[in-house]
């Protein structure tokens, strides 16, 4: 073990360690992307592939980054080096700074329309002579080079703000109260949708599945990112929060709550969503614009529907901004250590870099929608690289890593699970079903088989 550094920050306690961790999973995925490809893949099918991934591929590998950072308490590329000196297993690291800076570059813009409909709601509303409108009052948006700009800006602002304060004061409490307000009103907000009269259709579209969907490669890599994105997975956000964790603190049950939270989180937002797109006459593959136009269209409905929407939006803003901040400390991590800049420094200079990244993804649902790579915009594009391909791989490797790079009774005594029925099933889902099943998602959607 090298030198541990003792300026290093930690968790206040294992609660404050598990809510930032939910507070990284649970965001714009579970509501925003978790919906759109859903609907994208046809419903039930997917989400049964979906849930079989989290249950199977991502719980276990969660379990794999919390232990490597707990373990190593150091930064995604750090942590490898710890552990595995002179290996190069340190490229899983690489991959996690860039899928940091990829991700976010995106989830700023995506954010920022998220706070742009806040605002709407807090200014009394979006106006409409009939809910087919509400798609133009989106598109307008969207495709306006300046304003989602400007949105863009200030979510970054604020990510960078809490990144700023540092992990402990800036991240542990913001989600204490907000995260779970959020839940009540997501719960209250599907009941509502539930009696619109789409629920029926709604329901066999999430429950009854298309066995033919099945024999689509497309589909099950869909799920895989899905799985990936949603719990945070797969680029060392966990690892780096993890390593935040003291020594003392035991990690089994953490991981499983943390997925449990994010599984039911998108259950829930897909129970509100869809009983609405069938409703209001929605396509379910209206692509990631899906909740801007579904949900205003609950709001514009319900009684207090201005004040549900901007509460909505509101929270819906801060819970995105508990993933934002999660994904700018993984590459802020890594500079601090690998520049020695301070925190500060380091904080604003990263997150400049990300908000530029960003632009092109921004202009890209207007000006720039000519620009596209396998008919996919720039925005889809940079998601589709980095949830479909960077998160699955870096995933693969933390799973080998742990499974095979690194000594099995160590592994087991770092998890917590010790040498166990749990600890060995878990062992052996990392050094053959996790990466043999990444493996054929992979071959298969390249069309291999
Ligand atoms: N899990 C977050 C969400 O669902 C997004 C995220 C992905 C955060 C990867 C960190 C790392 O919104």
């Amino acid at each position: 073990m090298g030198q541990i550094d003792t300026n290093r920050e930690q968790w206040g306690s294992r609660l404050g360690f598990i809510l930032a961790a939910m507070g990284s999973a649970v965001g714009l995925g579970n509501i925003w992307r978790f919906s759109y490809v859903t609907g994208e893949n046809g419903g039930a099918a997917f989400l049964l592939i979906y849930f079989f991934f989290i249950i199977f591929i991502g719980i276990p590998i969660v379990m794999a980054e919390f232990t490597i950072g707990k373990r190593a308490q150091s930064d995604v590329v750090g942590s490898f080096e710890e552990i595995a000196p002179g290996k190069p297993w340190v490229i899983a690291g690489f991959m996690g700074v860039a899928s940091a800076f990829i991700i976010l570059s995106f989830y700023g813009v995506i954010a920022g329309w998220t706070v742009r409909y806040f605002i709407h709601y807090l200014t009394g509303g979006i106006t409409v002579e009939n809910d087919a409108q509400y798609v133009d009052v989106f598109l307008n948006f969207i495709t306006n080079p300046l304003q989602p700009l400007l949105w863009q800006f200030l979510f970054m602002a604020l990510t960078i703000g809490i990144v700023y304060v540092g992990v402990k004061k800036g991240i542990e409490k913001t989600n204490k109260i907000l995260m779970p307000l959020l839940a009540i009103l997501v719960i209250i907000l599907a009941g509502y949708s539930l009696t619109l009269g789409g629920a029926s259709d709604a329901l066999s579209f999430l429950f009854t599945p298309d066995w033919s969907k099945l024999s689509d490669p497309n589909v099950y890599l869909a799920a895989l990112g899905q799985a990936f994105f949603s719990l945070s997975l797969g680029m060392g956000a966990l690892i780096t929060y993890g390593s935040y964790l003291s020594k003392k603190e035991k990690l089994p049950g953490a991981a499983a709550s943390v997925a449990a939270l994010d599984t039911v989180f998108a259950l829930i937002a897909g129970l509100m969503i869809f009983p609405a797109v069938f409703a209001f006459g929605i396509q379910p593959d209206e692509g990631p614009g899906l909740v801007f136009i579904a949900l205003p269209s609950i709001f514009d409905n319900m009684a207090y529907g201005t004040l549900f929407g901007g509460v909505f939006f509101f929270l819906l803003a801060v819970a995105a901004l508990s993933s934002s901040v999660s994904l700018l400390e993984v590459a802020v991590a890594y500079f601090i250590r690998k520049f020695n800049w301070t925190r500060q420094k380091t904080t604003i200079i990263i997150g400049g870099i990300i908000f530029i990244i960003g632009v092109p993804s921004s202009l890209s649902q207007g000006n720039w929608s000519h620009i596209t790579f396998f008919g996919a915009s720039i925005l889809d594009s940079m998601d589709f690289i980095a949830s479909n391909i960077l998160l699955p791989l870096g995933g693969l490797l933390i799973a080998l890593f742990v499974g095979w790079g690194w000594k099995k009774s160590d592994a087991l005594e770092a998890s917590d699970f010790g040498d166990t029925l749990l600890g060995n099933s878990w062992i052996f889902i990392l050094r053959y079903f996790a990466p043999i099943a990444i493996f054929i998602v992979f071959l298969a959607s390249i069309g291999v088989f």
